[in-house]
């Protein structure tokens, strides 16, 4: 009986030993929820002076401010800018994680290079928030706890080319001005590798021939999303087809506004130009009659939900119910078209 009692005694010892062993290392950690009265995001974005990312950026920060107030959290937000580098952004998203950054919110400098920031992800265990460059579909497979935001590029272009269409259909000459039954056209692309280009190239001209809007291009080139490069590039254009342009498809607000510079350089002729971004400068140009129209991403969405996801992976938390996740991974920015009031 005495030894019995003397082996239960030894049991009841070691259990308890290993439960206290077991709550001082990590074990406890996955099974209970960590209470956490601050969370740090780490963000990295592809270049710091692009208007549109700027915005989304000061949105951001917003949102932020908003949460901390909402929920008590204190929320370190660490804003790195890659310069167009993708080796640059790669040592961010390092130091980020040798920081004890929760999750990383990536506006990918390469957006077919992400595997090598999801690698460096998946080993901390970090989850990670793509946002506006999206990385291919095989590299957000690769990890469940993997997000893109962003608006669609089809999208941006459908309703691009309705401002289009839909004016045309009403008075013809507004977009004809010379009357010769075709509307010739110059076209203004942003950085050749980005989805945005490509989808809102094809999907802007795809509409205004399937809205009846007789077209015919006259030159396009790549000006990746600059304003400068956009305005030099407008410059020539003048100069060699002046005469013959009668409205310009810009795949953002930045290079018509570029185009614009370069129409008041030279005090070219009066011409149609449509962007998409509805940045600040490209909603002044709409509403001065500059620009004919633009098509907005609701930026403020676009940012509470960057913020959304990421806060609840940075606190193990389910991801606010507002946010329709396509796929369990992209959420969709709604878009508009915004006219001269
Ligand atoms: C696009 C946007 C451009 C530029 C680009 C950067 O969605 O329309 O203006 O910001 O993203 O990736």
């Amino acid at each position: 009986m005495r030894k019995i009692g003397m082996g239960i005694m030894w049991r009841a010892w070691i259990l308890l030993f290993a439960g206290v062993l077991c709550l001082c290392t990590g074990c406890s950690k996955s099974r209970m929820p960590e209470k956490k009265n601050s969370i740090r995001i780490g963000v990295s974005l592809y270049r710091g002076d692009d208007t549109f990312i700027n915005n989304i950026r000061a949105e951001l920060e917003k949102k932020a401010k908003e949460y901390e107030q909402e929920s008590g959290i204190k929320v370190i937000l660490d804003i790195q800018e890659a310069k167009g580098n993708q080796n640059t952004q790669n040592n961010q998203v390092e130091r980020f994680i040798s920081l004890g950054c929760d999750v990383l919110c990536i506006n990918p400098v390469d957006r077919m290079a992400a595997s090598a920031i999801i690698d460096k992800a998946m080993t901390a265990g970090i989850p990670v928030v793509f946002f506006n460059r999206q990385p291919v579909e095989e590299d957000m497979n690769r990890w469940d706890q993997l997000y893109y935001v962003g608006a669609d590029a089809k999208e941006s272009a459908v309703l691009q080319g309705s401002i289009l269409v839909n004016l045309y259909r009403e008075t013809p000459g507004a977009l004809d001005f010379d009357g010769d039954g075709v509307v010739s056209y110059v076209l203004l692309e942003g950085e050749t590798s980005h989805q945005d280009s490509l989808i809102r190239t094809e999907w802007s001209i795809q509409t205004l021939k399937d809205g009846g809007v007789p077209i015919e291009k006259i030159a396009g080139a790549i000006a990746n999303w600059e304003r400068s490069q956009a305005s030099a590039i407008m410059e020539q254009w003048l100069d060699k087809y002046g005469d013959e342009m009668e409205l310009v498809i810009c795949n953002n607000d930045d290079m018509a506004l570029g185009a614009i510079d370069a129409l008041e350089r030279v005090g070219g002729p009066k011409l149609n130009l449509v962007g998409i971004d509805a940045t600040n400068p490209g909603l002044e140009a709409v509403q001065s009659g500059k620009m004919l129209g633009t098509v907005s991403s609701d930026k403020e969405k676009y940012a509470w939900a960057i913020l959304q996801i990421a806060a609840a992976k940075a606190r193990h938390q389910q991801i606010n119910a507002e946010i329709t996740l396509t796929d369990g991974k992209y959420y969709w920015c709604a878009q508009e078209i915004i006219l001269k009031n």
